[in-house]
């Protein structure tokens, strides 16, 4: 396996983490393709899990669902709402998880923002839905980052995945609706070809606008 190219670094002595850190989760880390057949245990996903979920969310209220595909049944479920570009990878790789947003994720907000005993009752009932949904999937999102970040962190390599069927997932998995499906993430050690080329990332002058 060659390493990976590095972008170029930012002034290191601007950036509070040791610059080997910064490699290892942002510069020369790369979204994996194919992985070795090292498992990743349930050990793994509870350290990772342990770091992300400190990650700030909307009313603290964490919607993020991993739903982890550990036996051959239950990938051969997934697998056929994979496009084809996506399914040789993730029936290689050592783990794979559902990514979902639990649309009910105000029924624990008495639990984690208990400050607001009230939050509940500003997304309960039919009338706030969409809102709940929307704030679900935004908030579940910001987690995915986070989650990303946790696994390079653990000194391993994440494949995100958007190219599938999220209703046919969501039928499949969660038919009584309470969790939307997002993305499908392949977890492992990177194999051989784990990369494609690196792509151009936009100038801070796309990025930043000051007012
Ligand atoms: C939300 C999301 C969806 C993605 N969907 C796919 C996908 O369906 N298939 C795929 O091969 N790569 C997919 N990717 C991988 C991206 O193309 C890749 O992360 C990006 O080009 C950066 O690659 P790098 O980390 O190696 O620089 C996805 C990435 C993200 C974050």
């Amino acid at each position: 396996m060659t390493a990976p190219p590095a972008t170029a670094p930012p002034a290191q002595d601007l950036l509070a983490i040791k610059a080997a850190a910064l490699d290892l989760l942002f510069r020369t880390a790369r979204t994996a393709n194919t992985f070795t057949d090292e498992p990743v245990t349930d050990e793994q996903v509870r350290a990772i899990v342990d770091l992300i979920r400190n990650g700030p969310t909307a009313f603290n209220s964490q919607p993020l669902r991993i739903v982890l595909i550990r036996s051959p049944e239950a990938r051969q479920r997934l697998l056929p709402h994979l496009i084809k570009d996506n399914q040789a990878k993730t029936d290689a790789a050592p783990l794979v998880a559902i990514l979902a947003a639990d649309t009910e994720f105000h029924e624990h907000l008495p639990r984690v923002f208990p400050h607001k005993p009230q939050a509940k009752d500003w997304f309960s009932g039919a009338d706030a839905a969409n809102h709940r949904e929307t704030q679900a999937r935004f908030n579940a999102a910001l987690q995915i980052g986070y989650l990303i970040i946790g696994i390079r962190a653990a000194g391993l390599a994440a494949g995100p995945m958007a190219g599938f069927d999220p209703d046919g997932v969501d039928a499949e998995f969660f038919p009584d609706g309470r969790l939307r499906s997002l993305l499908v993430l392949n977890i492992g050690r990177p194999g051989p070809d784990a990369w494609r080329d690196r792509l151009p990332r936009l100038s801070h002058d796309d990025i930043i606008h000051t007012l």
